[in-house]
Order: C-alpha cells, then sequence, then structure tokens
C-alpha cells in the first residue's frame, strides 16, 4: 500500500522536485577545494549584457547543477552560452549546449570557445523548441529565456519549452525585473502553478536606460523556476479524492464536523469556502482557487 500512501500524503512544500536518490553524484573527496580561479576569467569578459551578479549565478549555477543538457533561447553574442560552456570545461562534462536565436552574432573567436559544446540553431523559439531538443537528445535540465522581451513573448518561449524539460528543470528568466518580462513570468507560473516551483528573483541588480519618452527603462535580474514532475491526469484526480476523504475523516475525528462539512462541500463543488477568520459568510471564492495537490515527488519519471 506504499504507493497509496504516496498518492495521499500531500507533498511537503519544501521537499524537492526530484528524489535526492534519484540524483547523480559527484565524489569529490579526495579535492574538496581543488579549483582553479583563473576559470572566472570569462566571468567579466563575456560579451554578455548582464550585472556582475547575473554571469556570477549564469556561471556557478551551471557549476552546481552540471547540467547534461543547456538551452539558451536568445543568444546575441553568445556572452552567457560562454559562461555556461565555461562552467561546463571547468568541470570536464559532457554538457551540451543548444544555442537558439535569429541573428545570432558571435565572434568567430568566441565560437572556438563555444564550438566544442555547442549548437548554433538559428530560429525562432517557440518553433525551432522542437528541433532544438531533437538536437540536444533529450529533455533540457538548464535554461535561460533571453529572447523576446514582451509580456506575450515570455509566455510563449517558456509555455514552448515546458515539453521540453526533464523533472526538476531549472529555468532561468533573465530580465525579470523589466515590467513587461515581469508580468510574462507571472501570467506563465501563475497558469501553469502546479508544475513549477518559482523561487522568484535570484539576484538584486539592475541596469537602467532612459526610452525615447525620457522615462526610465529597467532590465536585469535572474527569476527561477523549477519544473515538477508531471502527474498523470488521473494520478491527479485520486490523490485529490484520496485527499478530500483523508481530510474529511480527520476533520471529524477531531470534532470539527463544521469544518468537515464545509471541505465536503467544497470537494463537491469545487468552491472554496472561507473559514471563520478568513471572512466566514463571504461569498464563496471561484473554483480556480481549489487546487486539486501536485504530484508525490516519487512519480518523478
Ligand atoms: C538580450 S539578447 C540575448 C543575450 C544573451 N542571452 C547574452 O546574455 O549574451 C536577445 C536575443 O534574443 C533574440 N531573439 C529575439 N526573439 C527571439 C525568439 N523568438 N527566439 C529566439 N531568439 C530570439 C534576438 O535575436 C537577440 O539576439
Amino acid at each position: 500500500m506504499g504507493w497509496l500512501k504516496a498518492l495521499s500524503t500531500p507533498r511537503a512544500l519544501n521537499s524537492p522536485p526530484v528524489r535526492l536518490q534519484d540524483l547523480e553524484l559527484v565524489d569529490v573527496s579526495d579535492r574538496l577545494g581543488e579549483f582553479d580561479p583563473t576559470v572566472l576569467s570569462v566571468v567579466p569578459t563575456a560579451p554578455v549584457w548582464m550585472t556582475r551578479a547575473e554571469r556570477l549565478l549564469v556561471f556557478t549555477m551551471t557549476f552546481t547543477l552540471r547540467p547534461a543538457r543547456y538551452l539558451e533561447i536568445g543568444t546575441l553574442r553568445g556572452g552567457s552560452a560562454l559562461l555556461v560552456a565555461a562552467a561546463m570545461d571547468a568541470l570536464q562534462t559532457d554538457g551540451r549546449l543548444v544555442c537558439l536565436d535569429p541573428e545570432p552574432q558571435i565572434a568567430p573567436a568566441d565560437w572556438d570557445r563555444l564550438k566544442h559544446r555547442t549548437t548554433l540553431l538559428r530560429g525562432f523559439s517557440p518553433d525551432a523548441l522542437p528541433e532544438a531538443s531533437r538536437l540536444a537528445g533529450g529533455s533540457f535540465d538548464l535554461v535561460l529565456i533571453d529572447g523576446d522581451h514582451t509580456a506575450a513573448g515570455v509566455v510563449r518561449d517558456a509555455t514552448g519549452v515546458l515539453p521540453f524539460l526533464g523533472p526538476g528543470a531549472h529555468v532561468l528568466f533573465h530580465d525579470c525585473f523589466n515590467p513587461d518580462v515581469a508580468r510574462g513570468i507571472d501570467e506563465f507560473v501563475g497558469e501553469h502553478a502546479r508544475r513549477l516551483r518559482d523561487f522568484g528573483a535570484m539576484t538584486r541588480e539592475i541596469s537602467c536606460e532612459r526610452a525615447p519618452d525620457g522615462t526610465k527603462v529597467v532590465w536585469g535580474g535572474l527569476r527561477m523556476v523549477i519544473v515538477d514532475p508531471t502527474p498523470a491526469p488521473a494520478v491527479h484526480l485520486l490523490r485529490a479524492a484520496l485527499l478530500g476523504v483523508e481530510e474529511v475523516v480527520r476533520r471529524v475525528r477531531h470534532h470539527q464536523v463544521r469544518a468537515a462539512a464545509r471541505r465536503v462541500h467544497e470537494l463537491h463543488t469545487g468552491v472554496e469556502v472561507r473559514g471563520p477568520g478568513q471572512g466566514e459568510g463571504t461569498r464563496p471564492t471561484p473554483s480556480a482557487t481549489f487546487d486539486p495537490p501536485s504530484a508525490p515527488s516519487t512519480a518523478s519519471t
């Protein structure tokens, strides 16, 4: 009955999207402090429009997470790709990059530093994403979205890449402090809330410019989202049902009869009713607030 327990146990909010025992770990016992600081020379020199914090984060996330397949939507001069490739070089992994851009402008000298592990795909996201995944040979585990900076463009890119992400994949959105980009990320995260963990902005630095009308335009910021495994719809529904029954029984057992009745009503109608201290007696909130629990972290494949 382990499966029943797994299905009926709500995933703790802080449980990892991929089970720790499923991660591929690297034993560095004999070289704990081994690090060549010259590998960081790429951080100030990469031709990238990123703040110091963003450069360091892109390098560091690649170094710490050891992605096998990195996707970049929006490459331009290859600066962010160079940060990723340099971290992979420092690790000496087989990590691969797929860089998608309709008009890349990578200098030959920089391409020389990328080409041993990079596929450059000329095209537009999201249309070219299936081809990007095919070229990568599998699902991506680290993605940088830095292409179309309109809200609609961000939603298109993020939604388009979802089917090509593995469980536990990390997605970084660049320029998350730009209002249009922020709106796009918020919309995407809201739409896919059950599959995503939004870690918010991972950096605090911005860069600013003046629009032609004189107003200040804010850029910069990296926001991180992690993708959970996709639950099969049937599993989703079964879990919701089991959780509901379990909760009702628990409340009756604790003499919370009114609360139990309210929960039965919610489960029946899909409409949440607020309890004491939460505005009881007010209009029920829309059915969208009834949020079936997401899949257990054990259903990771
Ligand atoms: C800000 S630059 C990328 C910078 C790069 N990530 C870096 O940090 O070095 C944006 C790039 O996105 C590309 N782009 C715009 N729309 C795109 C789309 N739909 N798909 C892929 N790339 C796109 C542009 O051609 C441009 O080169």
